[in-house]
């Protein structure tokens, strides 16, 4: 499979990005894996125009960085989203992106497998209930196949995540891919 993997803190090499890149690290033993720092492109969020829906090939009339995402989603065959907890949402970031695939366009996309990478400061598990809800429903909405949520809670700090066996957990749900 070419799995891409969204990744959405701005922190560089935090939490998130140490969790995606285990779980990376286990998929590309049998699959082509490219991780996308959001955070690292000027992605604008979309501003709910539906002119994408009139234009040819329904493209979004905002020629950012997104343009290049959306190339590399419509040759993929599973998404990975990964964010940090944001006031019980995604980060803003990933969130721009997400809100971007709301183009036709993206009925083109061959995508039926997804999964989620979470970690948050608190350790409640309940940290994670409104994205873990918001996943649930997309996975209904576009009838995407669940390949695996690994969520991790009470890391702050960063580099928090070391040594936590989800780090672990990650890597073999790449692996099993
Ligand atoms: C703007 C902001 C909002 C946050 N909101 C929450 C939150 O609602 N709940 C929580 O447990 N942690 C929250 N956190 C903490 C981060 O989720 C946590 O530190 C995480 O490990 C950061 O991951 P990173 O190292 O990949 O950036 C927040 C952090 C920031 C910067």
């Amino acid at each position: 499979m070419k799995i891409v993997v969204l990744t959405g803190s701005p922190r560089k090499g935090g939490n998130t990005d140490i969790l995606a890149q285990s779980f990376a690290d286990g998929a590309k033993l049998n699959n082509d894996v490219e991780i996308i720092d959001v955070c690292n492109r000027n992605v604008n969020p979309c501003i709910g125009c539906n002119s994408c829906f009139l234009r040819d090939g329904n493209k979004c009339f905002q020629n950012d960085d997104m343009q290049e995402i959306y190339a590399k989603l419509s040759a993929a065959d599973m998404l990975v989203v990964a964010s940090p907890v944001y006031f019980y949402g995604i980060s803003a970031q990933l969130k721009s992106v997400i809100d971007r695939l709301h183009t036709p366009m993206r009925k083109t996309f061959k995508i039926k497998r997804l999964a989620l990478l979470l970690t948050a400061a608190s350790s409640k598990e309940s940290v994670f209930d409104a994205i873990a809800r918001q996943y649930e429903l997309i996975l209904d909405y576009f009838h995407f196949e669940d390949k695996g949520r690994i969520f991790v809670a009470g890391v702050n700090d960063k580099g928090a995540i070391a040594g936590r066996e989800e780090l672990q957990k990650a890597y073999l749900l790449g692996k099993s891919l």
